[in-house]
């Protein structure tokens, strides 16, 4: 390959989801382990400039689209700065965030180009909020979603469904999209390390399509096309201001369309959610070295699904999980 952001299946990596931080406001526990995670010493975190130094070698190379993650991006102190800079790079800025402290950047985000919000609400309820992020921010978080449409901002809103506590809401959910121009995304609970996964806490794309049409007349609803490089198969309710959709990396993953790569806070490129296959970056860059053949290299490396993991059965092996990074460090 004359590209080194394309792999040996033609797929060109033009997605770069930078996570700035390893720190979250929030203790999810399908994310967090109930301990929390050994945080990078600070010295061997990027800093706003290592960012967008090596950020800008993958826009030279071809990425197009750059989303923030952490942790919690926006608890990170230069949030405003690093923004600042990566907005002088020619691509699309985006962000996944908890919404719990988004009403301090809404000046920032219109100021520097950052449209596109996701944000995680994995109940409507605030109790049961309260027990999933083992913190009382329901009001907050919520507000600041409602805050975001009122703004004009492209708001997705992520759910992890978790079986027995929150698929009791998925018919809220879609509801919800009623008279708002939001896209939900239920998404189904994925295996990392030390977040207690097992598969009789999984709702399936399957289950969630059976409790939409148990709900809805097969006429209401409307099958989206899927975009391109799509994490989400998306649906709408006839007549409904938003979308609802589905992201099932474990029943029904979508790796043949993957074009995205992974820099960690500590300066990593990782290249599956899934691998633990990682180069660290930042240590060359430090050096002065070139790290354009590191990730030419990591890349070569990427598997056709899920890190290796074809079918359920090497998914739902829990050797499979312990050998990856706790999703806080990774950033979805
Ligand atoms: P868009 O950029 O708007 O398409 O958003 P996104 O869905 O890529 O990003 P977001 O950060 O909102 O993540 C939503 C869910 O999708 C999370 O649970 C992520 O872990 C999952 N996700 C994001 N990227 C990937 C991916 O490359 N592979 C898999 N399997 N899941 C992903
Ligand atoms: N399975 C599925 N999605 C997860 N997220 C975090 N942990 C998991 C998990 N174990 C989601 C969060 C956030 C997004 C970046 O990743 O809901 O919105
Ligand atoms: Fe890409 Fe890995 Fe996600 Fe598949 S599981 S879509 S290869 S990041």
């Amino acid at each position: 390959n004359t590209n080194i952001l394309t792999d040996d299946f033609g797929r060109h990596h033009s997605y770069l989801r930078i996570s700035l931080t390893e720190k979250c406001n929030l203790r999810c526990t399908y994310c967090m382990p109930e301990n929390g995670v050994p945080l990078t010493p600070k010295e061997h975190i990027m800093t706003a400039d290592e960012i967008l130094k090596i950020a800008s070698v993958f826009v030279k190379h071809g990425v197009t689209k750059i989303r923030l993650t952490g942790g919690e991006p926006l608890v990170r102190k230069d949030f405003s700065e690093i923004l600042k800079q990566l907005s002088a790079l020619n691509i699309k800025l985006s962000i996944t965030t908890n919404a719990v402290i988004v009403d301090r950047f809404i000046d920032d985000f219109k100021q520097y180009g950052l449209q596109d919000v996701n944000v995680s609400l994995d109940s409507l309820q605030a109790e049961k909020f309260t027990f999933i992020t083992r913190r009382d921010q329901f009001k907050k978080a919520y507000d600041n979603i409602i805050l975001l449409l009122e703004e004009g901002f492209n708001v997705k809103m992520n759910v992890v469904l978790i079986k027995g506590f929150n698929d009791d809401e998925i018919i809220d959910f879609i509801k919800f999209t009623k008279h708002l121009p939001i896209a939900i995304r239920f998404i189904e609970f994925m295996p990392f390390d030390g977040n207690n996964w097992n598969k009789e806490k999984l709702v399936t794309q399957a289950e969630i399509l059976e409790q939409a049409h148990s709900h809805f007349d097969e006429d209401e609803i409307i099958s989206l096309e899927n975009e391109k490089n799509y994490t989400s198969r998306n649906y709408q309710i006839k007549g409904y201001k938003g979308v609802f959709g589905i992201i099932s990396s474990v029943s029904n993953p979508f790796c043949d369309s993957c074009n995205r790569i992974r820099l960690t806070a500590n300066g990593n490129i990782k290249n599956c959610l899934f691998s633990n296959q990682e180069t660290n970056l930042l240590t060359a860059y430090r050096q002065g070295e070139n790290i354009e053949p590191l990730i030419a290299n990591l890349i070569q490396k990427k598997y056709a699904v899920r890190a290796g993991m074809r079918d359920f059965e090497s998914l739902n092996n829990p050797e499979n999980h312990t050998n990856n990074r706790s999703m806080i460090t990774i950033g979805g």
